[in-house]
């Protein structure tokens, strides 16, 4: 899915996003915590919202994506202490091997096609960690929120995933957004990365937590899947 096309309606999801801001990116950042004195990449980081979260949290963060356009939309924040950078997918050429602490990707993964492609981007990802730094990812769960609709997603009903299958869902705001994905499940996430060279590789399924939110049943049913695995 294109990006530069909707840069402005996903910047403007990303700012209501609920679930998002209550259990993926919590979760997401709990797994590189803490963030002292550390360099982080968010690897497809769009309209660099959660690097500007890691930024206020003391640590030195590179954003990096391919869309030229949604980038753009960084300029509407303050971007100081954060660098921004365009890359051709799964090239980040301009950081040399082993220069990050930690990398991040949210929810950029489902936006690509073939398991090889996968591949390429988790191994550049391997080569700019510092060797014992960790890369942890965040995805919609599919495989349990498939035909189910949440307060910030509603997932389209697919028969049955299969690897690399196009898939689609609402991403539920002022202005619902309505994206086409590709369906890469646990199972995937862990061979290639492995495949990559990652160890130590753990898989958490976060749930909504407290009351102060009228959940859609993300309180008992996992939306979003985390993989870590460190270099
Ligand atoms: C759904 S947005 C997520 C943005 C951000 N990480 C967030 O949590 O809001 C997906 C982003 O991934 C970018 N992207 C897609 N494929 C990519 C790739 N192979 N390498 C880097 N970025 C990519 C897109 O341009 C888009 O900005």
């Amino acid at each position: 899915m294109d990006y530069n096309a909707v840069a402005k309606k996903y910047d403007n999801y990303g700012n209501e996003a609920i679930t998002d801001w209550a259990i993926a990116y919590p979760a997401l950042l709990n797994e590189i915590a803490p963030f002292d004195n550390k360099m982080i990449l968010d690897y497809g980081c769009g309209t660099g919202k959660v690097c500007r979260v890691i930024r206020d949290k003391g640590s030195k963060v590179i954003g990096v994506d391919i869309s030229p356009k949604i980038l753009t939309t960084t300029q509407n924040y303050d971007n100081s202490d954060v660098e921004y950078r365009c890359i051709k997918p799964a090239k980040i050429d301009f950081m040399k091997n082993d220069h990050v602490d930690n990398a991040i990707s949210a929810f950029v993964f489902c936006n690509v096609q073939t398991r090889e492609h996968l591949e390429l981007n988790v191994r550049e990802i391997y080569r700019v960690l510092k060797p014992g730094g960790k890369f942890s990812i965040v995805n919609a769960n599919w495989e349990h929120c498939n035909g189910r609709e949440f307060i910030s997603y509603k997932f389209d009903s697919i028969p049955s995933l299969t690897p690399g299958q196009r898939v689609k869902l609402t991403l539920k705001a002022s202005k619902n957004l309505i994206v086409e994905n590709y369906f890469w499940g646990e199972k995937d996430y862990i061979s290639v990365l492995e495949k990559a060279g990652f160890k130590n590789i753990s898989v958490k399924r976060p749930l909504g937590v407290g009351n102060n939110i009228d959940w859609m049943g993300e309180d008992t049913c996992p939306l979003y899947l985390v993989v870590s695995a460190e270099k």
